[in-house]
């Protein structure tokens, strides 16, 4: 018997609802509006229009039980509804895991996309469903949607990672994606 087997969770099975966007069994739920992504949309007074006018739900996360702590791996569901505010399409907040570590995502719905940033160079993976997007440690990650529907994706990352919010707000992504007229718009971070 391991000495690990005592652990919060025992092992078990959970379940996805695509269509009321559910785990079960559950763990905890975040929303996040409009005003909950200060200083992240490059057009800030869009930003403060879009707050102002019924501050929408920018994205949703369920997770499971599994609680994040070192030698778990929690999973959860992102869910990014359709949108752009000034032409940027919405996207989650991203952060670094400040003990390094790995990350996976499995595209379930819709079309996005997985924005990495190093702090030097950006990377793109397309992600439509079947896809397994891989952020290596030291790699800050935003998941933006790009189509018109809503995406969802699940993310599998060890429970020690932790989560920094604070690194891409000094740091930035390297690059925003926007849409243009036939398809995405990769402009500067700072200067687009
Ligand atoms: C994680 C995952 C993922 C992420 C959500 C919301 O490390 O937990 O990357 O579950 O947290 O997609 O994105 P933000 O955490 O950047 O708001
Ligand atoms: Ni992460």
């Amino acid at each position: 018997m391991s000495e690990y087997s005592a652990l919060p969770v025992p092992p078990m099975s959970i379940r996805f609802d695509q269509g009321a966007g559910t785990l079960s069994p559950e763990g905890p739920t975040l929303t996040r509006r409009m005003s909950d992504l200060e200083g992240l949309f490059r057009d800030s007074e869009a930003w403060a229009a879009a707050v102002a006018d019924g501050d929408p739900i920018v994205y949703s996360v369920v997770s499971s039980p599994v609680p994040e702590i070192d030698r778990e791996l929690p999973q959860s569901i992102t869910t990014i509804q359709p949108g752009t505010t000034a032409g940027e399409l919405w996207m989650t907040k991203g952060h670094q895991h400040p003990n390094h570590q790995g990350e996976i995502y499995l595209c379930i719905s819709g079309h996005g996309g997985l924005l990495m940033f190093d702090g030097t160079e950006t990377r793109w993976v397309d992600m439509t469903p079947g896809t397994i997007g891989y952020m290596p440690p030291g790699w800050a990650h935003r998941s933006i949607n790009v189509g018109d529907e809503p995406y969802s994706f699940l993310a599998v990352y060890p429970g020690g990672a932790g989560h920094d919010y604070g690194w891409v707000l000094e740091h930035g992504m390297g690059q925003r994606v926007l849409a243009g007229a036939d398809g995405l718009d990769f402009v500067n971070y700072v200067e687009g």
